[in-house]
């Protein structure tokens, strides 16, 4: 099964592709994962990234579909896009790649999106995700340490949100109109928000 997640930032697309790939074996995705890593391995290109990510701005199509198709060597059948497509030139790209099976969008309000991401903090080492507000440490369970994300203030995040609006927003209604779509209120725990979209995919 190909699964797209759509959303704004902070809606949890991260966390509960997660959740998919332990309990289910799904082979995640995330652009943004793949954008940060080629900032850590490749200086020159690196440094353009940093700066395009760090203001909130979109990459460009051809860098980031470039870093997709390496990518989508490694995965197999089931697999869950998580960032991607983010426009809709990406979304037309991707149709004439891959069959994506399902969209879900994980609808979240504004207020949440911005408290959730400004507590997350990602360990360095292992890559694992958490929240200030059930985990009050700055150490990972594997020892690493717990860091914020450079786009994660205040002023960034609403940067990111109106990109959200202005270039992602338009996805609903194109996977709607292909009957794609699957939308999920994301105000529960990120396991209860697996669970309804497991029951919606119907898989048992
Ligand atoms: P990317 O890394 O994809 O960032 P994003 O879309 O802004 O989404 P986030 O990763 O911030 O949020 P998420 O939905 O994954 O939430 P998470 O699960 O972590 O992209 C970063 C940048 O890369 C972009 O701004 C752009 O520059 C570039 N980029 C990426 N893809 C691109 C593309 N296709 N084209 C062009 N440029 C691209 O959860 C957030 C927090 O909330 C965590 O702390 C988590 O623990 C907590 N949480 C999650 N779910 C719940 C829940 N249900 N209840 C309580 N807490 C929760
Ligand atoms: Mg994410």
């Amino acid at each position: 099964m190909i699964l797209v997640f759509l959303g704004a930032p902070g809606c949890g697309k991260g966390t509960i592709a997660k959740i998919f790939e332990e309990k289910l074996n799904f082979c995640h995705i995330s652009t943004g994962d793949l954008i940060r890593n080629a900032i850590s391995s490749n200086k020159e290109l690196g440094e353009m990234l940093k700066q395009i990510i760090s203001n909130g701005n979109l990459v460009s199509d051809e860098i980031v579909l470039k870093l997709l198709n390496e990518k989508l060597k490694d995965c197999s059948s089931n697999l869950i896009l998580d960032g991607f497509p983010r426009n809709l030139l990406q979304a037309q790209k991707l149709d004439e790649m891959i069959k994506i099976d399902k969209v879900v969008y994980i609808d979240t309000p504004y207020d949440i999106i911005k408290e959730r991401l400004v507590g997350r903090r990602t360990c360095e080492n292992c890559g694992k995700v958490y929240n200030l507000d059930i985990y009050n440490s700055n150490t990972c369970s594997c020892g690493g340490k717990l860091v914020q994300r450079e786009d994660d203030t205040p002023h960034i995040i609403e940067k990111r949100f109106k990109v959200y609006e202005k270039e992602t927003m338009p996805l609903v209604q194109y996977y709607q109109n292909q009957g794609k779509l699957l939308k999920v209120e994301s105000n529960s725990s990120s396991n209860d928000t697996f669970k309804s979209i497991l029951n919606m995919l119907e898989v048992k």
